[in-house]
């Protein structure tokens, strides 16, 4: 789960791989590090950390070299430090490569060039590409790395330089991404779009077992057995400022304030007087005997919201699974089912592998993903994207809010496939199409959330509860803080309390309460007030006519039908956790042992 950027042109090649690896930093940030091709030898400088310590390590001369590679690495194998880090070069210096992905086999790669007098250096899986690179180049490198590639199991996303060739580079996928560009006088890679637009919104997203020859001006995409592709880029429709801060301090911050408006662009063209969805007309209910709704992390959670949408109006059974769960489990799945992926970045590789699973048991698969041409996109019968643009902080909130918002479309449309008359339903599409203003106005709440997250100062934990629909909301809040502010936070049924997380509630606790479900509202607030009795400092996030004179902190949402409530809570809890983070003096945009992109196993 690295980032990857590669150039040559006719230009110096450090300011572009600079400004990509710092738009890929959300990828990882152990340690950066770039080789530049100069006649004289392969120029290669590393340094542990983020990349401000590795354009310490820079000098003017290197900027006067128009080819090069860059790396920012998140550890998988090995620990974090300078011989770890990536660019790994051969021991002539003559060949360099950086590489994105998990080389399962290395070892026994290993063993083998050990055996033929190689030496390592670090202890990464990466490292014996290049040498398997030096043991089989004989002066042509697209031969050897058809070779090199034939023995690699697991997922590379691989850029190779070589002294013979220095206005060339070298490239070759499996099950990383990686996304090539040009200009008249360059051409460049790199693992993911933003690194690439300030250059150009021409893009090729290269397909698993493709090569690429770049030289300046000019790409040559390969199949497996180095045969020409003819390829066509395609337009992205994101410019830079999208993929920048816009003026706020943090990413996340940001990414917080554009939520109306991404909603907005998600339900652009979706609802007339019914849902639009003409991607999944042809799609027969009749034939759909199971659902099952898999992703990881916070888009598990809006799957689990799509699945209690789905329970309410469907009358198939509906699962869903984390899919780190799903892919090792033993679930019934076959062409009767209807298995549906949710992914912002559509890379996670847990989610991928559930996905092909699914495929070879010929389901039907929809996929919801936010990043154009990514992976799972491509392998999913279908695709809707949810149209968040860039997701920079390494926690979702936008791509959260807007998985939420086309899941409940989603939902509504296969209601409507299967001829499901649901309650309320003008009221739910009037108040889907008000979203954005609804969120727009939970923006202002931010000052009496920054409040009730100072309450946390002085505390290690926090308890998050609710009911229903405000369960799925309490999961989201719950990882939201303790990913971002490292405060210990549960989620938990309010329900379920009593039947033991009760014994932890002590005099100053903070419990952050939901009662956005009119219909069970009492039944928390029993469930609160329960608490308080054992000292808990409360806050409520509720519906309108929620009310107990016992609870000192409450907020309320919007007028809104029950099963929207979740997307004005959610940015409530947002903005709690974000605040909570910024008093403790955290890394908003890039907390610890945190990856955006979760590429690995
Ligand atoms: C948390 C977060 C992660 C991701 C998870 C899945 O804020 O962002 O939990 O939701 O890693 O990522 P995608 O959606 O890219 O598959």
């Amino acid at each position: 789960m690295c980032g990857i950027t590669a150039f040559t042109g006719q230009e110096p090649a450090l300011p572009f791989l600079l400004q990509g690896l710092e738009k890929l930093e959300y990828r990882g940030y152990d340690s950066a590090g770039v080789s530049l091709v100069d006649p004289e030898g392969i120029i290669t400088k590393k340094a542990k950390g983020k990349l401000e310590a590795l354009k310490e390590e820079l000098n003017k001369e290197m900027y006067l070299q128009q080819a090069g590679i860059g790396h920012t690495r998140w550890a998988t194998h090995g620990i974090p430090s300078h011989l770890n880090s990536h660019p790994h070069i051969n021991a002539d210096n003559t060949i360099s490569i950086v590489h994105n992905g998990i080389i399962e086999n290395y070892q026994s790669i290993k063993e083998g060039l050990e055996m033929q007098e190689y030496t390592f250096h670090s202890q990464t899986d990466s490292e014996v590409i290049v040498h398997l690179l030096d043991y089989y180049y004989d002066g042509d490198m697209i031969k050897a790395l058809k070779k090199v590639t034939s023995y690699l199991e697991g997922s590379y996303a691989l850029c190779v330089t070589t002294l013979d060739e220095p206005d060339t580079i070298y490239v070759a996928k499996k099950e990383s991404p990686m996304i090539l560009g040009k200009t008249d006088t360059a051409a460049f890679c790199a693992s993911d779009i933003p690194a690439l637009i300030a250059y150009t919104k021409e893009i090729i997203a290269l397909e698993d077992q493709q090569m690429a020859i770049l030289k300046p001006g000019k790409i040559q995409v390969l199949d497996q057995e180095g045969n020409k592709v003819d390829v066509q880029p395609v337009f992205v429709p994101y410019d830079l400022e999208a993929a920048q801060k816009n003026g706020y301090e943090t990413f996340m911050e940001k990414e917080i304030a554009e939520q109306p408006f991404v909603i907005k662009e998600t339900l652009r063209s979706r609802i007339e007087d019914h849902i639009l969805m003409p991607e999944l007309d042809d799609l027969a209910m009749e034939d759909i005997h199971a659902i099952y709704m898999i992703a990881c992390g916070t888009a598990y959670h809006a799957s689990l919201y799509a699945q209690y949408l789905g329970r309410e109006w469907l009358s198939i059974p509906i699962q869903c699974v984390p899919a780190s769960e799903f892919r090792y489990g033993n679930y019934p799945v076959d062409e009767h089912s209807l298995c549906l992926f949710v992914s912002q970045s559509g890379e996670t590789a847990d989610t991928l592998a559930a996905l092909k699973a699914c495929k070879k048991k010929n389901a039907k698969t929809i996929a919801v993903c936010n990043v154009l041409d990514s992976s799972i996109s491509r392998i999913a019968d279908t695709t809707l994207y949810t149209c968040a643009g860039p997701e920079i902080a390494v926690a979702s909130t936008k791509a959260y809010t807007t998985q939420l918002t086309l899941l409940a479309c989603i939902m509504l449309k296969l209601a409507e496939l299967a001829k499901v008359e649901v309650n309320g339903y003008d009221q739910l599409l009037h108040d889907v199409k008000a979203l954005p203003e609804t969120i727009e106005s939970m923006l202002g709440m931010e000052e009496q959330m920054k409040e009730y997250a100072s309450f946390l100062k002085e505390q290690h934990d926090a308890y998050f509860i609710g009911r229903q629909l405000d369960y799925v909301s309490v999961l989201e809040g719950a990882l939201k803080l303790k990913e971002i502010s490292y405060v210990h936070a549960d989620a938990y049924y309010a329900g379920e309390l009593k039947h033991g997380p009760i014994a932890l509630i002590e005099e100053g606790t903070v419990v952050i309460a939901l009662a956005t479900q009119k219909d069970v509202a009492s039944k928390t607030i029993s469930n609160i007030e329960e608490t308080i009795a054992r000292g808990a400092n409360v806050i409520l996030i509720k519906a309108k006519g929620v009310h107990s004179d016992k609870i000192a902190h409450q907020i309320e949402i919007p007028d809104i039908h029950p099963y929207l409530a979740c997307l004005p809570a959610t940015i409530l809890l947002q903005q709690f956790a974000l605040w909570s983070a910024k008093e403790k003096g955290c890394n908003v945009d890039q907390p610890r042992n945190l990856a955006k992109s979760v590429t690995v196993e």
